[in-house]
């Protein structure tokens, strides 16, 4: 099996804690994203909800969730709805989830076809006494949706259907509930990370002078699959010499070049968990004096940054704080000077020509992880912290990205095994050369 099983008990817990945030008489729906469509017959690889996911564990399209606490009969307080097979589906596509196993995976004990989503909605709807809908919305800050999902679509639909009902926004719900991982989930994130240290570790001993990014990029590919991950947790970049203050270079086309740095933001999924990691290393495995005095900067204010997490932190402060170390680090670079800093206007520090992104987000089914960010940080919630120092006029960038997990006394960095340090960084590459 590629994928571990996941005991239901996770999913169960998970509905658990969302019906104790729902109010009275109330139902919510949750539907699978679709299968995007590309050219002529082609789709994407099919990609779910995660909502949906977090509170089902199904990773099969044209699946629903129905949930109505307050149904007089306890058989339908919760329904899942998935897809009828047929013998030709099978032919094509191979097996689909009977509805035994869809059970045995979520834990819900009503599963049913989504032909019959209709009729049994209605029913739920009518004789559950629902007065208020909640229905999901992608609310992620950086959410940028352009096509209409199959929760837009729902909700059109069931707006239409029903036009007198309330109508509440299930993300914040969801949001609050993802934010802090269950003990299920951090293994998972675990694993993932752990797969992605083997594949760094591997591209360590592989990188020299005129391997292509491409070349490196399969390296970690084939390092990923062969222990089961399904492949990358985000598209990965793999950005040598110059590219590496692009902050999402993607092309990953280049040859690398003997005294130039590459810059690795490269980890791996792990049962939809993910792991998001950053290395910048040196293409001939020797730091040269001004990268390596770059690189500790950056080590340094990665450090400072994870001792500031912990449960009374609050993201935006933090984010300030870390500017703030950041500001001295590039005046120690002679990158900004003093008088930078006491002529700066608020809205353009002078630290922002090197330093252009946040220190960290949250991390979990999505790489970019739902949560409120507003409040203190809670336990159990997983953060990256990726300082970074981009100098385009030295040509030359460097990135160090952690995954780290808030506990009541600060945080865990989850990422504390895997190389480094410059040294060491230089040993492991250099070793039986
Ligand atoms: N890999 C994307 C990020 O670091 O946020
Ligand atoms: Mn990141
Ligand atoms: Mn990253």
């Amino acid at each position: 099996m590629r994928k571990p099983e996941i005991s239901s008990r996770l999913f169960v817990q998970n509905r658990k804690r969302l019906v104790e945030l729902m109010k009275e008489n109330s139902l919510a729906v949750f539907n699978s994203n679709d299968i995007m469509p590309t050219n002529a017959d082609g789709t994407m690889p099919f990609r779910q909800n995660n909502d949906l996911f977090y509170l089902t564990g199904i990773n099969q399209e044209e699946t629903q969730l129905v949930i109505c606490p307050d149904f007089p009969d306890k058989k339908f307080r919760e329904v899942l709805f998935i897809r009828e097979s047929s013998e030709l589906l099978e032919k094509w596509e191979g097996h689909k989830l009977t509805r035994d196993e869809a059970r045995q995976i979520s834990g819900v004990e009503t599963v049913l076809w989504t032909t019959d989503f209709p009729g049994r909605f209605h029913h739920m709807m009518a004789m559950g006494g629902v007065e208020r809908v909640y229905l999901n919305t992608n609310e992620h800050y950086r959410s940028d949706v352009v096509v209409q999902t199959r929760d837009a679509r729902f909700i059109e639909w069931c707006q239409a259907k029903y036009p007198l009902h309330r109508y509440d926004r299930v993300a914040p719900l969801m949001a609050d509930l993802r934010i802090v991982k269950q003990k299920e989930e951090l293994k998972l994130i675990q694993e993932a990370i752990d797969i992605t240290e083997h594949g760094f570790r591997r591209v360590l001993g592989f990188v020299k002078p005129g391997v292509k990014e491409y070349e490196i990029e399969a390296e970690y590919l084939h390092e990923f699959v062969r222990r089961g991950s399904r492949g990358f947790a985000y598209t990965p970049i793999i950005a040598s010499g110059a590219n590496n203050v692009v902050l999402h270079y993607i092309e990953n086309s280049l040859p690398c070049k003997d005294g130039d740095l590459i810059l690795l933001d490269v980890a791996a999924e792990f049962a939809n968990y993910n792991a998001d990691l950053t290395r910048t290393i040196p293409v001939n495995g020797r730091y040269t004096k001004r990268q390596k005095q770059v690189y500790k900067a950056v080590l340094r204010v990665m450090r400072e940054a994870m001792k500031m997490l912990g449960p009374s932190t609050n993201f935006f402060d933090y984010q300030k704080e870390v500017e703030k170390i950041m500001e001295s680090e590039l005046i120690g670079l002679k990158l900004i000077t003093k008088d930078d800093v006491r002529r700066q206007s608020a809205g353009n520090p002078a630290f922002r020509k090197y330093f252009y992104h946040g220190t960290s987000h949250l991390l979990g089914l999505d790489v970019h992880d739902v949560g409120n960010m507003h409040g203190k940080m809670p336990v159990g919630s997983v953060w990256t912290v990726e300082p970074g120092i981009y100098i385009k006029e030295e040509g030359f960038g460097i990135r160090i990205e952690d995954n780290v997990l808030i506990t009541r006394k600060g945080v865990d960095d989850l990422m504390k095994d895997i190389p480094v340090e410059a040294d060491e960084i230089e040993e492991l590459m250099n070793a039986g050369k």
